[in-house]
């Protein structure tokens, strides 16, 4: 008999305010292990916001954020932190790399906040690079790269971890199409390989096809809908 699919994320009537607008209103939904969720919306509808509540960067008003098992809300600000070490990879559309690291190091880096020994670092941060296709660069600094280079050591910084969850906002936004389809690819990829859950803002027809499910926010509330993985595994 097939196992039943556990959500790795799991969202109930989630509240969150800026001032006085009220940006997420009494949000609910689950993100199951393994799968690749779209998240689309008008700018300025609380999609970073929230990705920015789920990958505890930000705390919620009201309601609960459950990654793994761990509720957010009842973790102090260290675990919160440890907990985003551990179990969360995030990409950007503007790549975010420490500018004054080399490729390596900057792959390196989330393992080094980790305490993992330098043997197993140098280890896993070479099979990502060479998931890649990055190995010839990795004595380079961000400033050398292309932008679908830097994006794709975003990925592998994103990935080295071995999180449990991509949150990935816009992450083709800032690239051309060819370099755009690239990063899709090797995302759907590294997230069927490493069996990883992950939610990524888009406004890409593209970016949304290689999703399982596609859920749009609208004035703070989320509704699913089915796109063409989506239809073709329930048939
Ligand atoms: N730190 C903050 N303080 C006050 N208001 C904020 C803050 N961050 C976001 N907002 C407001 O919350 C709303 C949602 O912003 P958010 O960045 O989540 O939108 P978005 O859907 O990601 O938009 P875009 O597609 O343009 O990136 C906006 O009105 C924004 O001005
Ligand atoms: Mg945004």
């Amino acid at each position: 008999m097939p196992l039943l699919q556990q959500p790795i994320v799991r969202v109930t009537n989630l509240s969150k305010s800026y001032r006085f607008q009220t940006i997420l209103k009494d949000l609910s939904f689950c993100l199951e292990t393994g799968k690749r969720i779209a998240l689309v919306g008008p700018s300025g509808c609380g999609k970073t916001t929230l990705l920015n509540c789920l990958g505890g960067v930000d705390r919620v008003d009201t309601g609960s954020i459950e990654i793994n098992g761990l509720k957010l809300e009842e973790l102090s600000s260290e675990e919160l932190t440890q907990m985003r070490r551990e179990s969360i990879g995030t990409i950007f559309q503007f790549f975010h790399l420490l500018p004054t690291l080399s490729v390596f190091e900057n792959i390196e880096f989330p393992l080094q906040l980790l305490g993992i020994k330098g043997a197993e670092r140098k280890e896993r941060v070479m099979e990502l690079l060479t998931r890649v296709g990055l190995v010839h660069q990795l004595k380079a600094l961000p400033t050398e790269l292309s932008g679908g280079e830097m994006q794709r050591v975003a990925i592998a910084r994103a990935l080295v971890h071995r999180p449990c969850l991509l949150l990935a906002d816009e992450p083709t936004g800032n690239l051309d199409s060819v370099n755009g389809s690239k990063v899709l690819e090797l995302l759907a990829e590294l997230s069927n390989e490493y069996h990883i859950t992950m939610l990524m803002v888009t406004h890409s027809h593209e970016a949304a096809r290689i999703c399982h499910q596609v859920f749009e926010m609208q004035d703070g509330m989320m509704i699913e809908k089915l796109n063409g993985i989506a239809q073709q595994e329930n048939r």
